[in-house]
């Protein structure tokens, strides 16, 4: 018998767990390489962070012969002070996404169920698969309330994306916290990204409601998707069970050192917020009176319904002008739109406007 060629697709597939095997593998949004095209397609800040920064990570940098931190000790406590919980409920991600998989990889076996409402994070779905678990999918209503059967699904893990992408929405956190409590033995994941681009954080209950974890990233509101950093908030207990699935070196230095000279220069964040929630505003508007409906944001991103049906050739069009939106199969007659700078938005409503004139 011929031994397996592992450079064919077929035999490679047989050497990997049928987890892996069946995954089409997640599509991250475009990276262009050429810096004039107008990215507004992954949802990043288009401010630069805190000077501050640069000034940490250039100190951090005479270090690195050296293992950074595995308990990123100082990131933890900054962040315990600034939102009010123990520091030894706190844990660091490579990215939120690396926390997601810490999450799913502590808590559910194969088969077991994921719950959440859709459409959202698409990351959640290949996550849930790599893991062998089952995700279970509950359609949020036209109101964008939480559905009213998850909760009583009986998941192991619920994610809630609070506020939601991509409909930009948010929802109360009585029904996060009725969520929690009447699952008591299941982990609730409020996956705040956007959260300060609103008002409406989970945090005020990480403690209070034992099998919450509230997730932030620092790639949206701090400017720093290029650096890889989130933060999990839990019981010191939960966290304790979560540490035994982290890498043991998982951030890096450089990491460790960026993003709490980023948290310590609140002002500088707040800055950058504001501005993107005034170009939020402006977007919405002109997009409204280009004849979309424009679903209201709470986050740095807008759901705009298309006057045509199907967005996917807007998409394209935009995209050969140099200007890059999201557009999902899942939700064909729309568009995601990051907030970009006032440039920015000023050329994408200028290519809609033309292309609407056609
Ligand atoms: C809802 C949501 N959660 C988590 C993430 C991942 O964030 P991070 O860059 O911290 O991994 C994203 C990124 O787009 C997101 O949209």
């Amino acid at each position: 018998m011929s031994a397996p060629n592992p450079s064919d697709s077929g035999s490679a597939r047989r050497l990997v767990r049928p987890a892996v095997a069946a995954l089409a593998g997640y599509v991250p949004g475009e990276q262009p390489s050429d810096p004039r095209v107008v990215k507004l397609n992954t949802n990043e800040n288009p401010y630069p962070p805190s000077p501050r920064v640069a000034e940490a990570i250039a100190a951090a940098a005479g270090n690195l012969h050296l293992y950074p931190d595995p308990d990123s000790s100082a990131l933890r406590r900054a962040a315990a002070r600034l939102y009010g919980v123990d520091p030894d409920g706190v844990v660091v991600g490579n990215g939120s996404d690396e926390l997601l998989a810490m999450l799913l990889r502590a808590a559910v076996d194969p088969g077991e169920v994921v719950a959440y409402p859709i459409p959202t994070y698409s990351l959640y779905d290949t996550q849930v698969a790599l893991q062998g678990g089952r995700s279970m999918h509950f359609p949020y209503p036209a109101d964008w309330s939480l559905p009213e059967a998850i909760f009583g699904c009986g998941a192991r893990v619920f994610f809630i994306c609070n506020p939601n992408a991509p409909s930009g929405t948010l929802v109360p956190l009585d029904a996060i916290e009725r969520l929690a409590r009447e699952n008591p033995g299941s982990i609730v994941v409020a996956d705040e990204a956007y959260v300060d681009f609103c008002d409406g954080t989970a945090v005020g209950l990480v403690g209070r409601v034992p099998n919450l974890v509230v997730l932030r990233s620092f790639s949206k509101s701090y400017s720093l998707a290029g650096l890889r950093v989130g933060l999990a908030m839990t019981t010191p207990a939960l966290a304790a069970e979560l540490l035994k699935v982290k890498d043991s070196y998982n951030l890096d230095r450089l990491a460790q050192a960026g993003a709490l000279a980023a948290l310590e220069d609140q002002a500088a964040m707040r800055a950058n917020v504001d501005r993107v929630r005034a170009t939020r505003a402006r977007l919405s508007a002109e997009l409204g009176r280009l004849g979309f409906r424009v679903v209201p944001s709470e986050t740095n991103f807008v759901l705009a319904y298309g006057p045509g049906e199907s967005q996917e050739g807007v998409a394209r069009s935009l995209k050969e002008r140099g200007v890059l939106v999201r557009w999902f199969r899942a939700l064909p007659d729309a568009l995601r739109i990051s907030v970009g700078t006032d440039a920015q938005v000023d050329r994408l409503l200028d290519e809609l406007r033309s292309l609407v004139a056609r």
